[in-house]
């Protein structure tokens, strides 16, 4: 076999297919955030708007924050220079999963390098762990999670999504006595959509079912403390694991699992993903404790982004651009088609200064390529503007019956 040729081939099939990757290489300025530089094709330094960043509340650029990264990093060093095990877990390490559990309602937190292998590890291990355990699966779950799923081998079925219907129809054809976890999310990443997280619950009590909600989109953002969906609903305490992440609402790295004590227990002894890794850099640690402590205090900064999500809604229909509804902070523009997905996002660059990363297979299924558009607390509304007007032009331009055809809430 010639291994060279095989990769070449298979790479040329995906640019064939429109779906090959291309990333732009962004020169991130703390200052001047969410604009930022880049080399356009001809290695001129030109400047854009970042409108697809998860740093929806520019954690990752506040000062404070910066500076606590910077005091940590002089007293401890860079690295940890072990896995949590063998001298990996300081100070600030338990600091953090103190603060996680305390903002959970939960009586202990588990950190991971990130959301993705805090998903993958506990549901591989709860798999493993528990004879026969059943996942019931919403169909849109994340990669992570459903690479968890899979590397346990354990039985898997799908609800449609959000659909607590047909959930209820599964929990009643299976077994009463067989064990069961009700995996799914609560702002689902790209369509923006929140799950039914009250009636997921009543349903879990119900069928005696474990429950784990990824609230990677939602922590930092809703709940009176920003503790996400679960905080909102009111429905921390009765929700098994919540899974979140520190890299986006909370703009630094990393991710974690809160739960109960026996729960995080089992997931630190018997996790592959937890265990035989390097623990995070004390410095992020004591970075997002930080973070989390600015963000927690302060539901005026919740409550002002969803007054901007409201305005930016307002300005892009002021403007026809029609968008998914949703009760999120997510805005998605279905497009359809890899190729034309990213004609408009190199026309908006280059052209208006507009950076929205094309989103295709396999984010999405094949046809839900859509442009996926990210409010910070930075933008102001003269960038939102700016926005519509680019938009509006190059979607006319591109997709006019296409652009008028798809309706908005
Ligand atoms: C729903 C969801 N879960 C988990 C992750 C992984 O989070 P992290 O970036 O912290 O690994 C992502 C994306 O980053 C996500 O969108």
């Amino acid at each position: 076999m010639n291994y060279n040729t095989f990769f070449d081939r298979h790479i040329q099939t995906l640019k064939d297919s429109g779906h090959y990757r291309y990333f732009l290489e962004v020169s991130k300025s703390a200052q001047h955030f969410p604009k930022f530089y880049f080399q356009d094709a001809e290695g001129v330094k030109r400047s854009a708007i970042n409108w697809c960043s998860n740093d929806y509340l520019a954690q990752s650029v506040h000062e404070e924050v910066i500076s606590k990264l910077s005091f940590a990093a002089n007293r401890a060093g860079v690295g940890s220079g072990g896995t949590r095990n063998i001298s990996g877990t300081t100070t600030y390490h338990k600091e953090l999963e103190d603060t996680l559990a305390k903002l959970h309602h939960k009586e202990g937190a588990l950190l991971f390098s990130g959301a993705y292998l805090a998903n993958l590890t506990t549901l591989a291990t709860l798999g493993k762990l528990i004879p026969n355990l059943i996942f019931i699966s919403d169909e849109r779950n994340h990669a992570s999670m459903v690479e968890g799923m899979k590397a346990s081998k354990n039985q898997k079925i799908i609800f449609r999504h959000n659909d607590v219907t047909h959930l209820e129809e599964i929990l009643n054809s299976m077994p009463a006595d067989k064990p069961k976890v009700i995996v799914f999310e609560s702002v689902y990443s790209i369509k923006g959509t929140i799950a039914p997280v009250k009636e997921i619950v009543s349903l879990a009590k119900r069928f005696n079912c474990l429950t784990y909600i990824d609230e990677v989109h939602a922590v930092g953002l809703y709940g009176e403390d920003g503790g996400g969906i679960t905080s909102l609903n009111d429905v921390q305490s009765e929700i098994d694991i919540i899974n979140g992440t520190l890299a986006k609402g909370f703009g630094v790295i990393g991710g974690y699992i809160a739960a109960n004590q026996n729960i995080i227990d089992a997931i630190r002894s018997f996790g592959s993903g937890f265990i035989f890794t390097t623990s995070l850099p004390p410095a992020m640690c004591a970075a997002a404790i930080k973070s989390i402590q600015l963000v927690q205090g302060n539901p005026e900064l919740r409550n002002h982004y969803h007054q901007q999500i409201k305005l930016l809604r307002q300005i892009l229909s002021l403007n026809e651009v029609s968008f998914l509804h949703n009760e999120s902070h997510i805005t998605n523009i279905p497009i359809g088609d890899p190729s034309l997905c990213r004609k408009i996002a190199n026309k908006l660059l280059h052209e208006f200064g507009i950076y929205i990363q094309p989103v295709f297979y396999p984010t999405v299924p094949q046809g839900e390529e859509c442009l996926r558009i990210t409010l910070t607390t930075r933008h102001t509304q003269h960038q939102m503007e700016m926005l519509a007007q680019g938009l509006r032009t190059v979607l006319e331009e591109l997709i006019p019956i296409k652009h008028k055809a798809i309706t908005h809430g």
